[in-house]
């Protein structure tokens, strides 16, 4: 099983996978991960079995605090083999209501050197029909792991549907209201319309509640004004009784390769500011609200500086394509060692 050592995975198979496009080769890691059974005959090589990684995320009892990030399985057809790889959870989506062709190719790039990657995908999907057919098929599947289901839309009515939809089929709901790449998107980052919106999901809400936030930088060139936003947001998330926020999303970034000009970086460039903006939102929500710390995260160090900034989990997505499916296992092992260490 090379394909699961984060090392072999580097050296032999993701050179392999970088030849191809990187949605081509999106399509070939989607497609071997198909035969499910395979992946859960390959389970016990890919978990780590250890009570001091459990940790609890609004009221889910996880087996680990590493999560799978939304946008790797956006139209949740891939849970079952992916609840073999050792996460603690999974985020599946994001969902809209109705099917998406996203927008025009090409639409990710990579940075090899930096380990990151710019994506302008633009929430292309099978609706959320179809992604809830996935989710109801794959119940019995999931070996224990819960799923996070993320939805989003550019109308609250939207939102509201896709969160009545797939609730029922999920640990959690995560709402995004950051992704770079939906110009409607943004009305949610006025705190009045994500109250409004929230006040409308909490009404008959049965399970926890994430929403994932747009990140901010804090330089002098920038100033305070986004940071200011953001922490306004996080203000209305915690009037609104939401369960955690997931912080961030990709960072806006602007590469004239992608058909549209503009997307959103990922991978190892946004684990600092990622670590500050953790840090500040835990010193304004103390204990009343779970972090999800998500951005550039790839070894147990970094998960810990993560945890130790405030955060609960951590999710990842970036490392997952350069490292291989063997990345939680080696986050969660990585971690063991650092607490023997630090005893
Ligand atoms: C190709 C790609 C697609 C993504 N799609 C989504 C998405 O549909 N919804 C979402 O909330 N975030 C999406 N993201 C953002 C990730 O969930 C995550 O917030 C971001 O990549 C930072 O984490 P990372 O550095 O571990 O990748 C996407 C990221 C990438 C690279």
């Amino acid at each position: 099983m090379l394909i699961i050592n984060p090392d072999t995975y580097r050296t032999l198979i993701k050179p392999l996978l970088f030849r191809l496009s990187p949605e081509a080769a999106q399509s070939a890691a989607h497609l071997a991960l198909k035969p499910h059974r395979v992946w859960q005959a390959a389970s016990p090589l890919l978990r780590v079995d250890d009570p001091r990684l459990a940790v609890n995320l609004a009221g889910m009892s996880l087996s680990n605090p590493i999560g799978l990030a939304a946008g790797y399985d956006k139209d949740c057809e891939h849970l079952p083999a992916l609840s073999s790889l050792g996460f603690g959870y999974l985020t599946c989506g994001t969902v809209t209501e109705a099917p998406r062709m996203g927008n025009p190719s090409p639409r990710i790039i990579r940075y090899d050197a930096d380990e990151a990657i710019i994506n302008s995908l633009g929430f292309p999907g099978k609706g959320v029909d179809y992604a809830a057919a996935q989710l109801e098929q794959a119940q019995h599947l999931l070996d224990n792991t819960h799923v996070v289901a993320s939805v989003s839309g550019v109308a609250p009515d939207e939102i509201l549907r896709c969160h009545r939809r797939l609730e029922p089929l999920a640990s959690a709901v995560e709402v995004n209201i950051s992704s770079p790449n939906t110009l409607g998107l943004r009305i949610f980052q006025q705190p009045d319309t994500l109250r409004q919106l929230l006040e409308r999901l909490n009404d008959g809400r049965r399970k926890p509640l994430f929403v994932k936030l747009p990140p901010y930088l804090q330089t002098p060139s920038t100033g305070s004004e986004q940071k200011d936003m953001v922490l306004s947001l996080v203000d209305v998330c915690l009037q609104q009784r939401v369960d955690a926020v997931t912080v961030a999303n990709t960072w806006p970034a602007r590469d004239s390769r992608l058909a549209v000009g503009a997307g959103g970086l990922s991978g190892r460039p946004v684990f600092a500011d990622m670590l500050h903006m953790v840090a500040d939102i835990k010193a304004e929500v103390g204990d009343r609200m779970a972090i999800n710390a998500c951005g550039g995260i790839f070894s147990g160090a970094d998960a810990i500086a993560a945890i130790q900034a405030g955060a609960t989990t951590v999710q990842l997505l970036t490392s997952l394509i350069y490292r291989g499916p063997g990345i939680a296992k080696r986050i969660n092992k990585q971690l063991l060692a650092l607490m023997d260490a630090e005893n």
